[in-house]
């Protein structure tokens, strides 16, 4: 296999395109710039590794001082526990009784696992999956703080959900989430700050009524890449943000340059059949465009476009453009997470030099 031919030490040019190539030393500053935030408020971080989707980059984070993880689905949590990491939060409802199986499976061999309700009919199918399996599941409630989504409504609705699983002797309620994700990506940021701390407020004050009727909550958990730190100094105790890792081109045009852009992908010019155009070997199979078109990592006036699964093509405002065929060229993704779930390899390296090939294993995991 093509991956396993490159070798530590040599440089990162010698890699087949379109790839993934990842600065490591951008990830530590990443790592660090997050991590410090929140080592300073005491805050616990579970990032979410449904940008990361590889267990090395969960164990980095874990290294950096994540308190655990989080992923989305079940077959992402199978993957992350088949690497021996025990801690896991499922920020995703499970539903349906082949989810539920595999859900009590695992939870059987990693008892460490958690997951999310927001229905009756959830806790009741969890219970009794649970009960089958003779295991107990720890359960937050998800809240819905405004990004409409998945989530109870705050204040009562919730209560009741609390009450109900008190009732379930396999299930113990551990805590709440309340994921605003309507608001990562708000440029403004003092009206992202502002909504946030009001989003927090449904969440705190649910998790107060719960608490006057008996009920633990010893997890809040909220948060993403453009909200973790206003999460924390609302009152949640753990945050999950995910793209800081790598970082992307939405997320630079709303929150600027805290976090850098560590990955990139790579891609070789095919063809030049004008001055002011080049096709370059990465179409939508490289590159997702659900949150527009990638940019070159060089600012210039040439823009990207796809041109089909396998092509993309380069072209420049102003006439010639200073590349011909064979040159390579770094394209940074405007979302991470679907990009990256596109490839089956990070290259990672330090100054050029190719230190690791890590499998995306759990890529394509979305059951
Ligand atoms: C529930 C939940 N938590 C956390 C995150 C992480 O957000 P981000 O990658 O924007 O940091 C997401 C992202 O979609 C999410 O759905």
């Amino acid at each position: 296999m093509h991956a396993t031919t490159i070798e530590k030490g040599n440089s990162t040019d010698l890699i087949d395109t379109p790839c993934l190539l990842v600065d490591l030393d951008i990830v530590d500053k990443n790592l660090e710039s997050l991590f410090q935030k929140f080592r300073n408020r005491k805050v616990n971080v579970r990032p979410h590794l449904k940008t990361v989707k590889s267990p090395e980059f969960a164990k980095l984070l874990l290294q950096a001082g994540a308190i655990g993880v989080c992923t989305a689905k079940v077959s992402e949590a199978e993957v992350m526990a088949a690497a021996g990491i025990e801690d896991i939060l499922i920020t995703t409802e499970i539903i349906g009784a082949a989810k539920l199986g595999r859900l009590t499976k695992l939870i059987s061999k990693h008892p460490e696992i958690k997951v999310v309700v927001d229905s009756q009919i959830g806790i009741a199918a969890m219970q009794q999956s649970a009960s089958e399996a003779n295991v107990n599941l720890k359960v937050l409630i998800e809240l819905n703080v405004g990004q409409n989504r998945a989530g109870t409504e705050p204040g009562e609705p919730a209560l009741k959900l609390a009450n109900e699983i008190a009732k379930q002797p396999n299930l113990h309620l551990l805590g709440i989430q309340g994921y605003e994700g309507h608001l990562q990506l708000l440029t403004d940021e003092a009206e992202r700050k502002r909504l946030c701390t009001e989003a927090m407020e449904r969440l705190m004050s649910t998790v107060a009524l719960l608490r006057e009727n008996g009920h633990t909550t010893e997890v809040i958990t909220s948060g993403g890449t453009g909200t973790a730190e206003y999460c924390a100094d609302a009152g949640v105790n753990e945050v999950q943000p995910g793209s800081f890792v790598f970082m992307d081109g939405a997320y630079r045009r709303a929150i600027g340059e805290r976090y850098g852009h560590a990955l990139t992908v790579v891609a070789t010019v095919i063809s030049k059949p004008a001055d002011n155009r080049c096709v370059i070997d990465a179409g939508f199979k490289s590159l997702s465009t659900d949150s527009g078109n990638a940019e070159l990592k060089v600012q210039s006036d040439i823009s990207y476009r796809p041109a089909g699964d396998e092509h993309g093509i380069l072209e420049s405002a102003s006439g010639t453009i200073p590349l011909n065929i064979g040159d390579r060229v770094e394209l940074i993704p405007s979302h991470i997470d679907t990009t990256v779930n596109l490839h089956d390899y990070y290259y990672c390296h330090r100054g050029g030099k190719l230190e690791h090939v890590w499998k995306l294993s759990a890529r394509g995991k979305v059951q």
